[in-house]
């Protein structure tokens, strides 16, 4: 048997048991060592097996044995082979555990010794394993459709898609290729190749903040099927998930039904995200029709705004509940709500000793009768927040992250109990979001000159005949033939139909987005290809890490990539990236400025 050590215990000069890992540290067997063999002559194994190091890699002989069945039947998360064990005749170290290496039960290791994490953390391994499962369901469920799997170049070019790429030089001087941030544009082309359906488990890369889901280099689901829309590419995506979600875990999700819908700005409103955690049930009300003139005043600078609220029910007295908020305000999460130029969260707490609930100052108007979701028992939290009374644009509003960061905090502090044990996977497709959204300082958008950026990005199509219309005069109302796929908070995946007419693609970069002409240029493989007949098309990508975080239960992306990067970017294990050495940089005719 080949494996790894496990503990030893020596009874005796003469005699020791020890244990021994198998391969894949499914299960372990207990070995007997003696220092003589029935006959009396001595064994060297028992020698060397004494002065091995526990997680050494071995091969051992021997014989099986019966043994009184052991009171347990797992050790460490592995399975005990329990009813039997082997008599050692021959143990031989495969390689050694240096003197500097102690890896015992409760050893933490670092992320740069990610081999080792792996190695011991027996959960580590086991969301890798899950991930395989996974993937092939997918593949499964997919070639069962007639997908077919077709790799795409890693080697791109550089385009304004979206999202900050990051650029490979070349040998040939002033000249780089782009790692793609998808393989968006390549699948539109096998659109026009006259592929019918393809797939792919691509790797993307993207410069940009890392957070707990989010990594620089991740892996989609990719896939697009042609003469094809958005039911049809919903239906296909549903099947997948539910395929993965069976295979993986048992979990039937809306058996025979559909995953429902909620448009963007109803998830806006009422959850004050576009991946709105459904599990949460304090919805956001606009009441603002509600309040009092003076009140309103009180509460924001801004002329004629929208006042939003949401009730969080917390089950505490109204004494500890002004306790918790004002804890919350004044820790370094509150501390940015505070500073909201739209004005401070105006705080109320349910508190049946005072006149109307406490609620008196919303006005007798609305204390006699609050929006029905809104009742407030004692204890309970009552938060307003104003904001400019517009069109929703962007991921969140200061409410909804507002509603999030409470309830975190009331859950970490054991005043709540955590929405995420019981109540399963709330799916919904999130469908209607503006076409273009206000250009903002954190993603590179397209860098036209209008203002707008595409919500996604630059391809997708407006959803109806009537959107198409409002592209030159109103392009902020344009709605788009998107929808996200969102699970408990979480965005999986987006799709979209696209643009198959190389004008209307062309009229949205020049004239809607007003991009300069090297830009659009920059497209012109797509714009020609478009031209030569492309037929429409739709698709979608899974973040594949996404997916595998929310469906195994873990917090970040990092739980199911072996090798993940640090929150810099880095891999802390290879220590990548590295400095370039001078003939690095001359071989790519790079120069670094001061
Ligand atoms: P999008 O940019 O929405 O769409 O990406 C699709 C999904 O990929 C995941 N994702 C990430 N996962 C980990 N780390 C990241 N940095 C990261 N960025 C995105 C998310 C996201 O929902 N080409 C389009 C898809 C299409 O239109 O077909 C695209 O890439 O789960």
């Amino acid at each position: 048997m080949y494996g790894y050590l496990g503990a030893r215990r020596d009874v005796s000069k003469n005699l020791s048991f020890a244990m021994i890992r198998s391969p894949d540290q499914d299960y372990c067997i207990q070995i007997i060592s003696s220092s003589k063999d029935i006959e009396g002559r001595s064994l060297d194994s028992h020698r060397v097996l004494r002065s091995l190091k526990e997680w050494t890699p071995v091969k051992i002989i021997g014989t099986f044995k019966e043994r009184q069945p052991a009171k347990d039947d797992t050790v460490l998360g592995m399975r005990l082979i329990n009813h039997l064990e082997i008599d050692l005749q021959f143990i031989v170290p495969l390689n050694e555990i240096p003197i500097d290496l102690v890896i015992k039960e409760d050893t933490v290791f670092s992320s740069a010794q990610r081999h080792l994490q792996l190695r011991t953390e027996r959960a580590l391994r086991e969301n890798l394993r899950q991930r395989s499962i996974a993937k092939q369901a997918a593949i499964k469920q997919l070639t069962h459709n007639k997908f077919i799997e077709i790799e795409t170049p890693v080697l791109f070019k550089s385009t304004p898609e979206g999202a900050r790429e990051f650029l490979v030089p070349t040998r040939n001087k002033g000249f780089a290729y782009a790692l793609p941030q998808s393989p968006q544009q390549y699948k539109q082309i096998l659109m026009a190749s006259g592929i019918e359906k393809y797939f792919q488990f691509a790797r993307c890369f993207r410069d940009e903040d890392l957070r707990a889901d989010r990594q620089p280099e991740f892996t989609q689901l990719d896939l697009e099927m042609s003469f094809a829309g958005e039911r049809d590419v919903k239906k296909c995506i549903e099947g997948v998930v539910k395929a993965v979600w069976n295979d993986v875990a048992n979990i039937q999700l809306h058996p025979g039904s559909e995953f429902p819908e909620m448009t963007y700005q109803e998830a806006m409103a009422s959850y004050g995200s576009d991946k709105p955690d459904l599990r949460l049930e304090a919805k956001i009300h606009n009441i603002t029709t509600s309040l009092p003139e003076d009140l309103i005043k009180k509460i924001t600078p801004l002329q004629s705004p929208a006042i939003d609220a949401f009730k969080m029910h917390i089950g505490i007295s109204a004494r500890e509940t002004r306790k918790f908020i004002s804890n919350f305000l004044d820790s370094p999460e509150g501390k940015p709500f505070l500073l909201n130029p739209d004005g401070q969260p105006a705080v109320f707490v349910g508190d049946t000793a005072q006149p109307l609930s406490g609620l008196s100052a919303l006005g007798h108007e609305y204390a006699m009768a609050p929006p029905e979701e809104l009742v407030v028992e004692d204890g309970d939290l009552l938060i307003l927040q104003a904001r400019k009374n517009e069109p929703f644009f962007g991921g969140s509003t200061t409410l909804g992250n507002l509603r999030l960061a409470l309830h975190k905090a009331a859950v970490a502090q054991g005043i709540v109990s955590s929405v995420e044990k019981n109540k399963g996977f709330n799916f919904v497709w999130i469908v209607d979001f503006p076409l273009f959204s206000p250009t903002n300082d954190t993603d590179p958008g397209q860098g036209g000159t209008a203002g707008l950026s595409s919500t996604h990005h630059p391809f997708t199509a407006p959803k109806l005949a009537s959107d198409a219309k409002l592209l030159l005069t109103a392009p902020e109302k344009v709605i788009a033939a998107h929808f996200d796929l969102v699970v408990n908070g979480v965005e999986l995946g987006g799709g979209s139909r696209r643009i198959h007419n190389a004008e209307i693609q062309e009229f949205i970069f020049r004239d809607v987005l007003k991009m300069r002409n090297e830009r659009i240029e920059d497209f012109r493989h797509l714009l020609d290809v478009l031209r030569s007949g492309c037929p429409p098309h739709a698709g979608f990508a899974i973040g594949w890490d996404r997916l595998m975080t929310v469906l195994l239960g873990k917090d970040s992306v990092r739980d199911v990539i072996a090798f993940p990067k640090s929150g810099k970017g880095e891999d802390p294990l290879v220590k990548s990236p590295t400095v370039m050495t001078q003939s690095q940089l001359d071989t790519y005719h790079l120069r670094l400025t001061e």
